[in-house]
């Protein structure tokens, strides 16, 4: 099986990118999957998420920046971890294009908001230009029963803009949680948070073996 590589990107900061990324990394980590993160965001929040507790000390996890991104998804490969994540900025880097480039999956979270969703939809044009490995948008600190995401899911569908099934709502276990340095699937695994990581893992999946079947097929045709 080819490894697969994630990257969580977009411009705007505090959409969701680095608690996405932690909680996804951390779901298959204690599913006994062999994952590493990269965190190519200089404010190094992976790092210190998990330096913060015990849980995650042995998940496998490097920084890197620019110029070095590309030299660690290898080592990381070398290793044979077989799916990579990668946390990235909230500005545009050389650090984040190189992980666009290497990535079979790009989610980019963003909040409910007008002015998420433009800064969004850009990064999404420039993910496009660099990459084209499917992209997906991730709802994130949605309130339930809210008007506004729904209507932001029509608004992507109207421009040709794919979200994920999955949102995560605003709750309380994820600040605690990175608190504790875990994340919801350690802290509280009978939660809604940790349902919704499974969920979200789930979907993950399936995007990255749909894809995995049709390089399959490429290179039968070969
Ligand atoms: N679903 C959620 N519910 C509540 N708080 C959240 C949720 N997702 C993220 N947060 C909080 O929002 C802030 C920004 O999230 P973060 O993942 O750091 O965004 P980014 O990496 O895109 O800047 C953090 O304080 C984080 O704890
Ligand atoms: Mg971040």
């Amino acid at each position: 099986m080819p490894a697969k590589i994630i990257t969580f990107v977009t411009m705007k900061g505090g959409s969701g990118k680095s608690t996405s990324a932690m909680c996804l990394g951390a779901y298959w980590h204690k599913q006994g999957a062999k994952v590493a993160l990269i965190d190519a965001d200089p404010a190094g929040t992976l790092v210190r998420w998990i330096e913060a507790g015990e849980d995650l000390a042995d998940l496998a996890a490097a920084t890197a920046g620019p110029g070095t991104v590309e030299k660690q998804i290898d080592a990381f490969l070398k290793d044979g971890f077989e799916t990579i994540i990668i946390d990235t900025p909230g500005f545009q880097s050389e650090a984040t294009d190189a992980a666009i480039r290497r990535a079979d999956l790009l989610l980019i979270p963003m909040r409910p908001s007008p002015i998420d969703y433009q800064v969004a939809a850009d990064t999404a044009e420039h993910v496009a230009r660099l990459s084209s490995a499917p992209v997906r948008f991730v709802l994130s600190q949605t309130t339930r029963g809210s008007v506004i995401a729904r209507h932001m899911r029509a608004q992507m569908e109207d421009a040709g803009l794919q979200p994920m099934n999955v949102e995560f709502p605003a709750r309380v276990a994820y600040g605690e949680a990175a608190l504790a340095g875990t994340t919801p699937s350690y802290y509280q695994p009978r939660g809604a948070a940790a349902a919704e990581i499974a969920q979200f893992a789930a979907e993950t999946d399936r995007l990255l073996s749909r894809r995995r079947a049709k390089a399959g097929k490429a290179s039968e045709t070969v």
